[in-house]
């Protein structure tokens, strides 16, 4: 099948990009949507033309494998067909279902006229890939929307609902049929005469204010946690305010090639890549063999049972929440209605999608309520005996179909699988909190957890719009087993002369979302020593807990529920607090540890670096299948910066030498558990990646 295929509807050509599955504008599609426009162009009978693409994409942008390569930049280039269609002697619409994302809607931009299907979707998400439109973008949007709404458009990199789109004049006409509207339209605009074409539009940035734009710029800049890509947009967009059309272009297409070449650009296309390989899993069936899951249930309407079944319901998926008692019960529907009542009052939901799920959300005490359901979640607090009773009760009173998950973030699925006569529908469905925010999905296989049973979790994660990543039976599974080495060390680091404010100041000029430190402010002190006092009983014989967090809770600074705890606290905000200084300064001199300036650098590779090592040893074991998984894990449930790619591929840009030999110094100061992995020391040594494992 040709790459552009062409019907005639009277006197208007429909030119069908056809390049499954997303139509990726790679040199064939390029190269055919090139030839057909020229024949329609040149041919006396045609009078307009319609460019549409599948019922999935209009297109989905570049075609991004090609980036780095001579196919990125052969003729036709986008730019090229651009100008082609732009200049036309016949009006150009484009009819958009699905996705127009990047040079798919940079294209369309190029067209005179845009028609959207209410369920398209329209975006320039190239700042997710660290890269800024660079076939005009920045320079045809804001004429279309304004200098500052375009600034804002492209830096978030989410897509807009075809009704925002039309709202802000990026879509013409939103139709239910956009091909025969667009045909339609064509034909008017044969007779009018073509509206004039976006990048000579001058009504919505005539006005341009260079100080209310500077103004705005740190607003729109706030997010951005050292990625580059964002200043960039925001300057081709001034520029494309303040200098003549193709003058913008060409600064346009200079950033988009600084960024291109860069290693964020590398990085988040790697995280791209490993997302979507993630959801491949050897061995197990296609999602779309998967037996459906049309209902589900939860145990425990606490904050994570809530937040599971606004995820559920939010996908239309009917949802029955369990509960010892209806107070529970009462209190959880309660909290649930005001996170969505929270959604409604920002805009980010309508009313009617609050209503609509939370008439999929009912409670109950009794578990013969879950007689019908295809999946169960239990998600109540970590204790074995509890899960246990609750998986031997769930074993009586579900169908045999049924599949049994637990939200566990580290106990034994094989354990908790034992407690039932069916261990091969028993699984781990380790979401994050909030659940209804975070997007990863660990799905952990237990010994005897069937292959079936693990699609089946695969094809609901993709309706419920989570990342899937599946991992094997450990402590910890893939995230948590790593995240111990971090919040370890960085505790060492405060014994060793470090501050609070240093570790997090590090950690989040890295591009943690948070600090080690403040986040363990935010989640609570109190609850983590018990689980400490356990851990401390079963840690290897050579090693040592540290114990700023006990001193800290003797104290009551439990975090920020207390208003103090390695911070003081005003509200939310945090202030280095001399009284935890004084703490940390006694726990050092009783241990008898001489303090000393640690420089940033050696706090970064300290943090950082046990978290290749681990992750490494993770995938000599097996637990996790790829590295690219263990960076998808950190990427998407860690707040890790995308930007570096996950710690896995950091790892690999700062070279595993280095991290091998870190860890060979943290193993004489911690302990023989900090030890190099054996095959990242192989690796070092054969100058080979993760991929060659
Ligand atoms: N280039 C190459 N391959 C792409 C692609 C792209 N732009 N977009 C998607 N694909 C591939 C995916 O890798 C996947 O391949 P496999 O099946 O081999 O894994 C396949 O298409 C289907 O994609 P998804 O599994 O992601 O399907 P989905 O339905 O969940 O999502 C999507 C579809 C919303 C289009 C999503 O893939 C997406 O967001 N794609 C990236 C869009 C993007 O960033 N575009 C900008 C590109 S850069 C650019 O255009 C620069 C410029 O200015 C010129």
């Amino acid at each position: 099948m040709p790459s552009v295929t062409r019907t005639t509807e009277g006197k208007i050509a429909v030119l069908t990009m056809n390049a499954p599955p997303v139509n990726a504008l790679g040199t064939d599609l390029r190269a055919g949507i090139g030839e057909e426009f020229a024949l329609a162009l040149n041919d006396p009978e045609i009078s307009a033309i319609v460019l549409t693409g599948s019922d999935r994409a209009f297109s989905a942008g570049a075609d991004v494998r090609e980036f780095g390569t001579d196919k990125a930049v052969a003729e036709p280039r986008l730019k090229t067909l651009e100008s082609m269609i732009e200049g036309a002697n016949k009006p150009v619409v484009a009819a958009i279902s699905g996705v127009a994302l990047g040079g798919g809607l940079e294209l369309a931009l190029s067209c005179h006229a845009r028609v959207a299907a209410p369920t398209a979707r329209l975006g320039l998400p190239e700042v997710n890939l660290g890269l800024l439109p660079g076939a005009g973008g920045t320079v045809r949007l804001p004429r279309l929307v304004g200098a500052i709404r375009a600034a804002e458009i492209i830096i978030a990199g989410k897509p807009l609902p075809a009704a925002a789109a039309h709202e802000a004049g990026i879509a013409d006409e939103i139709a239910e049929d956009p091909v025969a509207a667009a045909v339609t339209l064509a034909t008017e605009l044969a007779i009018k005469g073509k509206p004039t074409p976006v990048i000579e539009r001058e009504d919505k940035i005539a006005d341009f204010d260079t100080d209310a734009f500077e103004a705005a710029r740190p607003g729109l800049l706030k997010k951005s946690r050292g990625a580059l890509a964002p200043a960039r947009i925001a300057d081709c967009v001034f520029a494309a305010c303040t200098r003549p059309p193709q003058e913008a272009l060409a600064f346009e297409e200079e950033a988009f090639k600084e960024l291109v070449t860069g290693s964020q650009h590398r990085a988040l296309k790697h995280v791209f890549f490993a997302e979507r390989q993630a959801r491949k899993v050897p061995g197990v069936p296609d999602p779309k063999e998967a037996a459906e899951i049309a209902s589900v249930g939860i145990i425990g309407s606490g904050l994570m049972g809530g937040g599971i079944a606004m995820v559920f319901a939010n996908a239309g998926i009917p949802v029955t929440i369990i509960d010892v008692a209806e107070d529970s019960l009462a209190k959880g529907r309660r909290m649930i209605e005001t996170n969505y009542q929270r959604s409604v009052d920002r805009g980010s939901i309508p009313q009617e999608k609050m209503d609509r799920s939370l008439y999929l959300i009912t409670g109950t005490t009794d578990y013969e309520g879950l007689g019908e359901t295809d999946l169960v979640i239990e998600a109540v607090f970590e204790n074995m005996e509890l899960k246990q009773d609750i998986f031997g009760r769930l074993d009586q009173v579900t169908r045999p179909e049924a599949i049994l998950a637990s939200n566990t973030s580290s106990l034994d699925i094989d354990q908790i699988a034992s407690a039932t006569s069916r261990p091969e529908k028993v699984i781990g469905a380790h979401f994050f909190s909030p659940a209804n925010v975070m997007k990863l999905l660990e799905v952990v296989k237990g010994t005897k957890t069937s292959p079936e049973t693990i699609g089946a979790i695969f094809a609901i994660a993709q309706r419920i719009a989570k990342v899937p990543v599946l991992a094997g039976n450990c402590d910890g599974f893939i995230g948590n087993r790593m995240l111990q080495y971090y919040t370890a060390e960085a505790e060492y680091l405060l014994e060793e002369g470090a501050t609070p404010e240093q570790v997090d100041r590090v950690a989040e000029g890295f591009g943690m979302a948070m600090g080690p430190l403040a986040m363990r402010d935010l989640s609570g002190m109190d609850t983590s020593i018990r689980i400490r006092e356990i851990r401390r009983k079963t840690m290897p014989a050579d090693e040592r807990m540290a114990e700023v967090v006990e001193r800290l809770v003797e104290a009551g600074r439990i975090g920020q529920k207390s208003g103090k705890g390695y911070y003081r606290y005003e509200g939310r905000k945090r202030i280095p607090d001399p009284e935890t200084t004084r703490i940390i300064e006694e726990l050092s001199a009783s241990l008898g540890i001489e303090r000393r300036e640690i420089p940033d650098e050696e706090v970064r590779d300290r943090l950082f670096m046990p978290l290749v090592n681990e992750g490494a040893k993770e995938l000599e074991e097996g637990i996790a299948l790829r590295a690219g998984d263990i960076d998808t894990v950190w990427v998407n449930g860690y707040g890790f910066p995308a930007h570096r790619g996950g710690p896995m591929f950091w790892g690999q840009e700062v070279g595993l030498d280095r991290v091998a030999a870190t860890a060979e110094r943290l193993a004489e100061k911690n302990g023989q558990r900090w030890a190099p992995s054996q095959l990242m020391v192989r690796l070092a040594t054969e100058g080979k990646s993760w991929d060659q494992a």
